[in-house]
């Protein structure tokens, strides 16, 4: 490939029959070795790929065969010798040098190694914290090395794609002020200034609106993010985004650059994303979906069924059809009707885990019969009528979820993903959708506040903006989240460019003038130098390579993830400091 390297003339999985007669020298690491009828054989292994190596006693003096003859497992080597054909019937067509092997005439020992504490290979059920303690070894498995080459490729081609539109890099800092961003801050305290703290960015939010100030006009960063947070599978305290924002531009123009960037680092691996993507609105998507990030690839979609029980004697349901704001709803999940009443039953322990207080469900059985609690109470009428927006068919399992519209919404929307997987609905090739018009705000009960549902520095739907101070809730924004196989894989939006209006925002949401300034002085300031129209992305880097990998927890495609208490098994991070380093930094322990 071009390169040039001092140790080996090619990577372990680079030769062909084309080089048989030539002399090689390879680096690697022993992988697997066999002794067989007098002739020790090799794979030695590379990032690249495998080679099999063969030691014949026999062979200049046997000189090789002899060192050949103590190596171990993962010991490092450089061999020199000439390529040939396998022997007729020892060929491995799965292996892209499975049809040449490598005769040594001279081994090097690199390095020896302790027998690791798992097997060096691939689907292997090695226990999480013991692969997370040895990574580097882990990283040597083929699986892992090919996901972070993967992460490589698309990061790489994704840096390419904004280069070649005009998109600049710009480092911004690490250490940087605690600015609200949703997530807990972790904070890094001041030597030089005692009592003092920098917070590590939860995103690059703010100094990228700065640089459009700054007339950067089109701006990128594989940006480190932190965020001090619960962990799951799909989170981590420091995760990776592209981050992108544009100036003078509308979201329409963001929107559709956005879509050329993606399909373009997509193409790059392989993956074929048909533009322009499919708009979902954030209420279509809830209610269709029960989820703002809806995997699209199956149906199973959530119907409002309110009307039909009107004048239900079923009370639950008729209550709920005169109560102003109040809803039923149903999901079908074909082939569910057929389960046993035991594990029907079970459902309800998951629905409560998405805000359920029950579960009603009809059990539509393949014999033609219905297994119910509730449909005792219900008039032929409304079966009918259920049945055609259902569209029933024996072995069907219909839920409901009565509640107001974003609960019952979450309810099946849960239900729906939790069927999906119990039921295992196929969901082949990758599913791509924007969610857009989120609303601008939520009422927090905890905080008693509207909190920003994106951010505060989101343009309000323009139409919306003489509502806000009114109705806050029925509020709209200029949000856009990219969904891909039912993650949120990236969000983003247009900002505020008015100093005015990002006060009045900013009041909205509870903060005296003072604080307001306390806390965001600085872009309030900018705000008022000319600020353009902007808007801007980021994707999450982690959970695209996931998803692209086909895994299903980010740390699978980090290299040297943390635990779900935010530890690093290697090197027991975080660790206690000395008292020293603490009274540095004008800290005492409690
Ligand atoms: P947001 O908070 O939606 O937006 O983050 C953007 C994307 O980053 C990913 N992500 C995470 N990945 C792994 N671990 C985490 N803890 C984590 N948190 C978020 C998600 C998410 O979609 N500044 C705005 C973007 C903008 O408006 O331009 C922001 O940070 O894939």
């Amino acid at each position: 490939m071009g390169m040039t390297h001092s140790m080996h003339t090619h990577t372990c999985g680079e030769l062909r029959r084309d080089q048989i007669g030539q002399e090689v020298t390879l680096t690697g690491w022993v992988w697997h070795r066999r002794d067989h009828g007098g002739l020790i054989f090799v794979d030695l292994r590379d990032r690249e790929g495998v080679t099999q190596i063969s030691f014949d006693p026999e062979h200049s003096g046997g000189e090789a065969f002899h060192i050949a003859e103590t190596i171990r497992p993962e010991w490092p080597l450089k061999v020199t010798g000439v390529v040939r054909e396998r022997p007729e019937g020892m060929n491995n067509p799965k292996l892209a040098t499975g049809d040449i092997e490598v005769l040594i005439d001279h081994i090097e020992v690199l390095n020896t190694s302790k027998t690791p504490p798992f097997q060096i290979e691939d689907h292997m059920d090695t226990a999480e914290d013991v692969r997370l303690r040895y990574r580097y070894l882990d990283i040597r498995r083929p699986h892992m090395m090919s996901n972070l080459k993967l992460r490589s490729d698309f990061t790489f081609a994704i840096r390419d794609a904004l280069h070649n539109r005009a998109f600049m890099e710009v480092e911004t800092p690490a250490l940087f002020k605690s600015t609200p961003e949703g997530a807990r801050d972790f904070l890094v305290p001041s030597r030089t200034q005692p009592g003092h703290f920098y917070a590590l960015p939860q995103s690059p939010q703010l100094l990228k609106q700065l640089l459009m100030v700054g007339g950067v006009e089109r701006y990128y960063q594989v940006a480190k993010c932190f965020r001090d947070e619960d962990l799951r599978a799909d989170r981590q305290p420091e995760f990776t985004q592209v981050d992108i924002e544009m100036s003078f531009v509308d979201q329409n123009d963001v929107m559709s650059e956005l879509e050329d960037v993606l399909a373009s680092a997509f193409a790059k691996v392989g993956v074929d994303m048909p533009t322009p993507l499919r708009r979902l609105s954030y209420w279509d998507a809830m209610d269709t979906y029960g989820t703002d990030k809806p995997d699209t690839r199956y149906d199973m979609k959530l119907h409002e069924v309110t009307s039909i029980f009107t004048d239900s004697k079923f009370k639950l349901f008729a209550g709920a059809a005169s109560t102003e704001g109040q809803y039923v709803k149903a999901l079908n999940a074909k082939g569910a009707g057929t389960w046993p009443r035991a594990q029907i039953d079970k459902l309800a322990d998951v629905a409560a885990g998405f805000g359920a207080k029950g579960l009603a469900w009809i059990a539509f059985r393949e014999d033609g019969s219905i297994n119910s609690p509730i449909v005792k109470f219900f008039s032929d009428e409304e079966m009918a009528a259920l049945r055609e927006e259902m569209d029933v068919v024996p072995g069907d399992l219909v839920m409901f979820a009565v509640a107001d519209r974003l609960t019952a919404d979450t309810i099946l929307g849960g239900m729906r993903c939790h069927m999906a997987d119990a039921l295992d609905v196929p969901r082949e090739g990758h599913d791509f959708l924007w969610v857009v018009d989120f609303p601008l705000f939520h009422w927090d009960d905890d905080t008693k506040r509207y909190e920003a549902e994106h951010q505060p520095f989101t343009l309000p739907t323009e139409t919306d903006v003489e509502k806000i101070k009114a109705d806050p809730l029925a509020a709209g924004s200029a949000t856009y989240d990219f969904v891909m196989d039912g993650y949120e894989a990236g969000g983003g939006g247009m900002r505020i460019h008015n100093a005015q209006m990002q006060l009045e925002m900013l009041e909205l949401m509870g903060f005296t003038e003072e604080d307001a300034r306390d806390k965001f002085g600085f872009l309030m300031d900018a705000l008022e130098y000319g600020a353009p129209p902007m808007g801007g992305f980021a994707l999450g880097l982690d959970r695209v390579c996931m998803l692209l990998a086909g895994e299903d927890s980010i740390r699978e495609v980090m290299a040297f993830p943390k635990t779900s208490s935010g530890s690093d098994l290697m090197s027991d991070a975080p660790g206690e400091v000395t008292s020293k380093q603490l009274k540095e930094v004008g800290l005492r322990l409690l």
